[in-house]
């Protein structure tokens, strides 16, 4: 073979510089390929108790352990020789139309995991026009979300507490800052036994202890900020010293049953929807009752251990609801294709915790920001490979579970 010595043009072509970006937080956030790219990066910029709250679950962490394994073992049928140059994600939900089919879970304490906390989650999902539902629990007031997102879709989540006048006013500033769905979530009778929360001695808000401050020292960053930002307050109570899981117990009511449901209706007056359904049954209850949607979720496994999967139940729920309510889901959604998957089996709406919630540790509004753009293109890609082009066009024929529970 002759051999010649390689022109500049050639030797061009062949060397690749990267372009040199100052802002490494872009940079380190673009090469996050995947929502389990932003849990390393949260990992490695948040101190174990707060890492620890977000990402274990109760007890063996078999609740959710088994909810990811279920969505990644779901078989998908693809349809080839269609024309799927574009997909659209255009999806609707409780009279709303949304850019996406899914939105961002309640989830508490949020400014513990970035001092950007809840309204940096809120603007993230304004932008992309998805939902963002602030919970009860929440270190951001629903005025002060409402405010810094004012052109989201701003729902918001309700622990009933024992104290009902606390309740009352919850539900009533709710509905005065325009908020139009109420989202009460019911599988808290109790809390579940977070071991890593125990084990690390977690107290909400974070408290320096001698155990402590080891970990806190080896994120710096996270400390600064922590430390230059307003404290952590909540709507429920100003500090609590012991566990999440005896504060839980202390404030929420564990004898709310469906009855309770007609003057929930009555009084918020909007769009209800009941969270941390497991079965047809109850959902069938709920929707007797008048609700709007039911969403089918054991909480991302933070309550009962063991308990069945939502995936595995979302075929019985969808049958026996049969159209008259919406039918959502959640627990153990990582990927684009999970969301696919769960729509193709009859799901009206998906919503994701944690995979929000690592892009915010990661890299806070930008990390948020990049953990929608990988569920995105996940989501756009596989719909692409499936042959559709509209949510709608998503079903059973594209899907096949190897594993029910
Ligand atoms: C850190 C964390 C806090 C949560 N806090 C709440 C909450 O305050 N209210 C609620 O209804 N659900 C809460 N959840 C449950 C989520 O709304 C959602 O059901 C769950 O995260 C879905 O599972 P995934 O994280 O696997 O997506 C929380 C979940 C996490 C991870």
């Amino acid at each position: 073979m002759q051999r010649n010595f390689p022109t500049i043009n050639h030797f061009r072509s062949f060397l690749h510089l990267p372009k040199i970006s100052f802002n490494r937080r872009a940079k380190r956030l673009k090469k996050a390929l995947t929502i389990w790219d932003l849990r390393s990066l949260a990992k490695r910029r948040t101190p174990r108790g707060p890492f620890d709250y977000v990402d274990g679950s109760a007890e063996s962490e078999a609740s959710l352990s088994r909810a990811r394994y279920g969505f990644s073992s779901i078989e998908f049928h693809p349809s080839v020789l269609r024309d799927v140059s574009t997909a659209s994600t255009v999806t609707t939900s409780l009279d709303h139309t949304f850019d996406l089919p899914f939105g961002f879970a309640p989830t508490g304490f949020t400014r513990m995991m970035h001092s950007a906390g809840e309204v940096a989650v809120a603007q993230v999902a304004a932008q992309f026009n998805i939902p963002y539902v602030l919970s009860t629990l929440g270190t951001t007031s629903i005025e002060d979300v409402v405010s810094g997102a004012p052109k989201g879709t701003n729902w918001f989540q309700l622990y009933m507490l024992k104290d009902m006048a606390r309740n009352l006013e919850t539900i009533d500033r709710a509905k005065a800052v325009g908020v139009d769905t109420l989202v009460l979530t019911v599988d808290v009778p109790v809390s579940g036994l977070r071991l890593r929360d125990a084990r690390n001695g977690l107290t909400i808000p974070p408290s320096l202890t001698f155990r402590s401050l080891i970990d806190f020292a080896k994120k710096p960053r996270w400390l600064a900020d922590y430390l230059t930002t307003p404290p952590l307050e909540f709507a429920a109570m100003s500090s609590w010293n012991g566990t999440v899981a005896e504060m839980l117990d202390t404030l929420f009511n564990p004898s709310v049953t469906f009855e309770d449901l007609e003057w929930i209706r009555e009084r918020w007056g909007g769009s209800l929807v009941i969270k941390g359904i497991q079965n047809a049954q109850d959902a069938r209850r709920c929707v007797d009752q008048g609700v709007d949607a039911v969403i089918l979720s054991n909480h991302g496994g933070r309550q009962l251990d063991r308990a069945v999967t939502p995936l595995s139940q979302l075929r019985s729920v969808v049958e026996e609801i049969d159209g008259k309510a919406e039918v959502h889901i959640d627990t153990g959604i990582t990927h684009g294709g999970d969301i696919a998957a769960a729509l193709a089996l009859g799901a009206d709406f998906v919503w994701v915790g944690r995979s929000y919630l690592y892009g915010l540790m990661a890299g806070g509004q930008d990390g948020v920001t990049r953990a929608v753009e990988i569920l995105t293109q996940e989501l756009v890609r596989t719909m692409k490979l499936l042959g559709v082009t509209s949510i709608a066009e998503l079903d059973t024929r594209h899907i096949k579970m190897l594993h029910s529970d």
